[in-house]
């Protein structure tokens, strides 16, 4: 189906589909997910199937408030400092999973956990309080593949697959959510995003620990080594462009090049970048280029997160693990 505009009538007949079990993809502040019922195991099977998404790696359920969280989660002094600090926004918590908790197993896996985050989009929080139910969503990308940051993305991901697409226009962040196991005694972050880790840590009065990927069980398909990968071959820390490649470029001092060519921010400034680099990675990609270079991105600040992506898109792309 092609993208619709959201509004206040588009938005009820998405709530209503989710009600029906169906799928609809809607726009976050980070990325646009692909979203089902969390208590339908048939809706969040057929969500699995759509996406082609290996049935271990558990989804993030998304929620109209912290009060409604507390019916899927146990929330102690730390977890409610930091929904405090940042929800609405880009941070999920995985937490204890309460019990009876109305979530279908496909949803966590099987796991006592569960990851939850109330997203700070206007679509997205009229559709959580339309439709009144939690909603299961991983970013509407087919697994693997890039994250959507428009509508169109995800249009073409799943052109002829019958899901309702609401259009928000471009997203903010451009990147997923920061994730933090809040779970056990440390806190620890499986996933940087659009959180960054400095700001955090502020909340918690503490650095937060970064968990090498195989260390964490289950195994999250964003600490895969081959990750958010575009066609073409990604080479990374480029100070010069080769012939047949597409330049990604960060700042200023660009290496020349008579090719396809996006920069991230001219100005350097990794806000921009983030919000741009799902999006540059596709419309280079388009350019059925062989290889895409991209110059080094200083590593602070949101500089953590698109380093994490990029080093993940250009992974040798057999499943093996990223530390
Ligand atoms: O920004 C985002 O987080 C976007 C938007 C749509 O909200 N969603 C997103 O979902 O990125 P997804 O499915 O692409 O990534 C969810 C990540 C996966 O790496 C998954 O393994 C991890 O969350 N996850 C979910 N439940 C978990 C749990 N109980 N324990 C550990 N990791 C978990
Ligand atoms: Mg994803």
């Amino acid at each position: 189906m092609s993208p619709v505009r959201a509004s206040p009538q588009t938005i009820q007949e998405a709530a209503k589909r989710l009600k029906a079990g169906k799928l609809v993809a809607f726009p976050t502040e980070t990325v646009y997910g692909l979203g089902a019922d969390a208590a339908n195991g048939r809706a969040v099977a057929a969500l699995f199937a759509m996406k082609g998404r290996p049935r271990f790696n558990p989804l993030i359920v998304h929620a109209a408030d912290a009060a409604a969280v507390e019916r899927y989660a146990l929330l102690d002094a730390r977890a409610r400092r930091l929904a405090e600090a940042f929800w609405p926004g880009p941070l999920t918590l995985v937490l204890p999973l309460r019990p009876q908790a109305p979530i279908s197993d496909l949803v966590t896996a099987g796991l006592s956990t569960i990851a939850v985050r109330v997203p700070d989009h206007p679509v997205a929080r009229a559709l959580l309080e339309a439709a009144a139910l939690p909603i299961a969503a991983p970013s509407a990308n087919r697994s693997g593949g890039l994250s959507p940051t428009r509508a169109e993305h995800v249009a073409a991901d799943f052109a002829g697959e019958p899901i309702l697409i609401l259009d928000g226009g471009p997203t903010v962040h451009g990147l997923e959510s920061t994730i933090l196991d809040a779970s056990k005694e440390d806190i620890v972050q499986l996933r940087a995003g659009a959180v960054p880790a400095d700001r955090i840590s502020a909340v918690l009065g503490t650095a937060v620990r970064r968990e090498p990927a195989h260390e964490t069980r289950p195994l999250s398909p964003g600490q895969l080594a081959s990750h958010y990968a575009p066609r073409a071959a990604v080479r990374l820390e480029a100070t010069a462009v080769m012939p047949d490649e597409a330049l990604l470029a960060f700042g200023g001092n660009v290496p020349s090049t008579c090719g396809p060519q996006f920069n991230l921010s001219p100005g350097g400034d990794p806000i921009e970048a983030a919000a741009n680099l799902f999006a540059a990675l596709r419309l280079l990609d388009a350019q059925n280029v062989k290889t895409i270079a991209v110059m080094p991105i200083p590593e602070h600040g949101l500089g953590e997160a698109i380093n994490d992506r990029l080093r993940r898109a250009a992974a040798p792309r057999n499943g093996t693990v990223l530390a």
